[in-house]
């Protein structure tokens, strides 16, 4: 077992409460279309970009890879008659994920503790997969598309956003600035980042016919703000979380997002893509 606590499934274990009260229920960023929205406006705005591109109705069944506490999983299946089975590797989000389902009673959402590099699920068993915001914790992003494309029903759709790479970033910056990349790691674990192209070339080389390609770099650098707020607001019940040093990784590391966001480092985007329907077989 990993000893190392920026690991993602020990950062997760680490973080998720705290994480409720600076990021909210939905684990993810924002899409801000007028800027002034509040956080959760923003949360449900982003979910709702996924759901029109996963193309859901009722009685399908969606695998939602990186689940956090399981609130778009209960936003989908509650809201569009869906099944969803929500994977995470932390222990502690399938556990959180589980007592908020019971809570608001939301039928047919189930959570389990799997990885989404190597899911275990049979092949063509979904009809959708969802990866919100977690491939960029996954560093081996050609597993994860494999497995999302292996596990999909033929005519089935895979959506995935997440923050992507818009440059590459050479040896020397990456030494000439390790003590900000040592923060970012500090407050977000181990993450990677693949570029828009890259997660449509990956979706390509596994057989699925990408339709979707969205950069909402702009759309979510309202976020940053938004992230200070709550971490102004909920410091003290922060602090006692995951302690002041936590505390404020996670602030500075807004700061360094929203400068590289704005300097066209980083960004965020989404990509969908659609599995061939099985043939007719022609008599
Ligand atoms: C930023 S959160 C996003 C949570 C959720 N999708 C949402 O949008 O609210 C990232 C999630 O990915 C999960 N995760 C990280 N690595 C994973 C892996 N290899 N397999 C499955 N889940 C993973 C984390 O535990 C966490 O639940």
């Amino acid at each position: 077992m990993s000893t190392d606590t920026h690991e993602p499934a020990a950062h997760y274990d680490r973080v998720m409460a705290a994480w409720q009260l600076l990021l909210g229920d939905e684990l993810h960023y924002g899409v801000f279309e007028h800027g002034d929205e509040p956080l959760d406006v923003g949360t449900a705005a982003l979910t709702s970009r996924m759901i029109d591109a996963a193309d859901l109705r009722p009685g399908l069944r969606v695998l939602d890879v990186g689940c956090g506490s399981g609130a778009p999983a209960r936003t989908i299946a509650a809201g569009f008659g869906v099944e969803v089975v929500g994977i995470t590797t932390s222990a502690v989000g399938v556990d959180t994920a589980r007592a908020r389902t019971a809570e608001a009673a939301v039928g047919a959402v189930t959570f389990e503790q799997r990885d989404g590099t190597d899911n275990g699920f049979d092949d063509a068993s979904f009809d959708r997969v969802w990866v919100m915001e977690s491939a960029h914790l996954m560093r081996d992003k050609d597993a994860l598309v494999a497995e999302c494309a292996r596990v999909l029903r033929p005519g089935g759709r895979m959506v995935l956003c997440d923050l992507v790479g818009h440059r590459e970033i050479g040896f020397a910056e990456v030494r000439e600035r390790r003590a900000d990349f040592a923060v970012l790691r500090e407050a977000f674990g181990d993450a990677h980042f693949a570029s828009l192209e890259g997660f449509a070339a990956l979706a390509s080389a596994h057989g699925l016919d990408v339709d979707r390609s969205d950069d909402l770099t702009s759309a979510t650098l309202p976020t940053f703000d938004r992230w200070r707020a709550n971490a102004d607001a909920h410091r003290d019940e922060v602090v006692a979380l995951i302690g002041a040093a936590g505390h404020d990784a996670f602030v500075r590391s807004c700061d360094l997002l929203e400068a590289f966001w704005r300097d066209g480092t980083f960004g965020y985007g989404l990509v969908s893509a659609t599995k061939a329907p099985a043939r007719s077989s022609v008599s």
